[in-house]
C-alpha cells in the first residue's frame, strides 16, 4: 500500500540570536559612553519657531514699509507730508479709516494670523469683566475672545462710523453668546467717554492711531470706576528695542499713516512714564514681542484721594 503524503507544516526554527532578557525598568536608549549630552528636541523646536516667527514679522515690516512707501515719490509732496506728520498726530486720519473699513479684516487677517495676535487678543480679552468700555473698537476684532459670563455690560466705541458698522454687522453671530450682556455700540471719540464707570476698558491697536495717545490714556483710566480691581487691557504696537528697525519705522511713518491711519513708531512704553499719565494709571503687567514693537500691557487706574 502506497503509504499517504504527509502535508508538510511550518515549524518555526529556534532563532540562532542569544540575547539577555533585561529587568523590566531597564532603559531602552542605550547608555551614553561618550560623554556628550545629547541635543533636546524641544528647546531645538521651539528656538526654531520663535526664530522663524519673528524673521517672518520683520520681513513683513520692512516690506510693508517699503510697499507703503512706493508709489510717493514727490519730493514736494513728501516734504509737506513730513511735516504734517512730524508732531505725531496732528493729521486727520477719518477719511483714511471711513475708506480702509471694508476691506481692513482682509487686509490684516493673514498678517494677524502669522504674528500670533490671536493669542495675544485671546489671552488679553479674557480678563475683560464687570462692566466693560472697548475704545477704538473699528471692526470688532476682539468680539471672539470675550467671556460673556463675567460681564454685565459692554459698550463698543469707535470715532469713526465705517468701522463701528463692520463691527455692527460683525457683532450678529456673537448676539445669543452675550444675551445676557447689555450691549451698546456708540461712535464717539477715545477721549468722550463717561468717567467712573466701568471694571474694565481695552483698546487694541488704538494708541498708534489716535491723535494724542497720551489723552487717551489718560481718558481710559479717568472711564474706569475708583476700585482696585479695575483695569486697563491693552494691546499695542510702536517702537521697537532697536535702533535699525526704530530708523525703518521713522523714516516711512508718514506714508504709513497716508495709508493705515497708524503712527506705527510711537514709543508706546515712554507714554507711561509721562508725569500726567503716571498719575492716573499705573502698570500691573507688560510683555513686549516681535523685537519690542508689539505691547501687551494690563494697567489699573491710580485711585484718586477725594480729599484732593
Ligand atoms: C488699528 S484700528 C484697531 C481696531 C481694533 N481695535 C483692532 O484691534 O483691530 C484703530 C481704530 O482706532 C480708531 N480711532 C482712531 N482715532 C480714534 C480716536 N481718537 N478715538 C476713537 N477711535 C479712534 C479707528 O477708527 C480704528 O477703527
Amino acid at each position: 500500500m502506497a503509504k499517504k503524503k504527509s502535508t508538510p507544516t511550518f515549524r518555526p526554527r529556534a532563532s540562532p540570536l542569544k540575547y539577555t532578557k533585561l529587568p523590566p525598568n531597564a532603559s531602552q536608549v542605550p547608555p551614553n559612553t561618550s560623554g556628550k549630552t545629547p541635543p533636546r528636541l524641544a528647546p531645538i523646536l521651539i528656538g526654531g519657531g520663535l526664530l522663524y516667527v519673528t524673521a517672518t514679522c520683520v520681513s513683513m515690516l520692512v516690506f510693508k514699509s517699503k510697499s507703503d512707501t512706493a508709489n510717493q515719490n514727490d519730493p514736494e509732496k513728501q516734504q509737506l507730508q513730513n511735516q504734517e506728520m512730524a508732531d505725531g498726530g496732528n493729521f486727520d486720519t477719518s477719511p483714511v479709516w471711513e475708506k480702509i473699513a471694508k476691506s481692513y479684516d482682509k487686509e490684516i487677517d493673514w498678517d494677524e494670523f502669522i504674528m500670533g495676535i490671536g493669542v495675544m487678543r485671546r489671552f488679553l480679552i479674557g480678563q475683560a469683566k464687570g462692566d466693560v468700555l472697548e475704545v477704538s473698537t473699528g471692526t470688532g476684532r476682539n468680539f471672539d475672545y470675550y467671556k460673556p459670563d463675567q460681564m454685565d455690560s459692554v459698550k463698543y466705541t469707535d470715532r469713526n462710523q465705517g468701522m463701528l458698522t463692520e463691527a455692527e454687522s460683525k457683532f450678529d453671530k456673537f448676539k445669543e453668546q452675550f444675551r445676557k450682556t447689555f450691549v451698546e455700540f456708540k461712535q464717539g471719540n477715545v477721549n468722550e467717554q463717561p468717567a467712573g464707570r466701568f471694571n474694565t476698558v481695552v483698546d487694541t491697536f488704538g494708541l498708534c492711531s489716535c491723535g494724542d495717545p497720551e489723552d487717551a490714556l489718560i481718558s481710559m483710566a479717568d472711564a474706569c470706576k475708583q476700585s482696585e480691581d479695575s483695569r486697563i487691557l491693552l494691546l499695542e504696537h510702536g517702537r521697537s528695542h532697536y535702533d535699525w528697525l526704530n530708523r525703518i519705522l521713522d523714516s516711512n511713518v508718514d506714508k504709513h499713516v497716508m495709508k493705515w491711519g497708524c503712527w506705527w513708531n510711537r514709543d508706546l512704553m515712554g507714554l507711561f512714564e509721562k508725569e500726567k499719565v503716571k498719575e492716573k494709571l499705573e502698570i500691573v503687567k507688560v510683555h513686549r514681542f516681535h523685537l519690542g514693537t508689539t505691547c501687551y500691557i494690563i494697567a489699573k487706574p491710580r485711585l484718586q484721594n477725594k480729599e484732593e
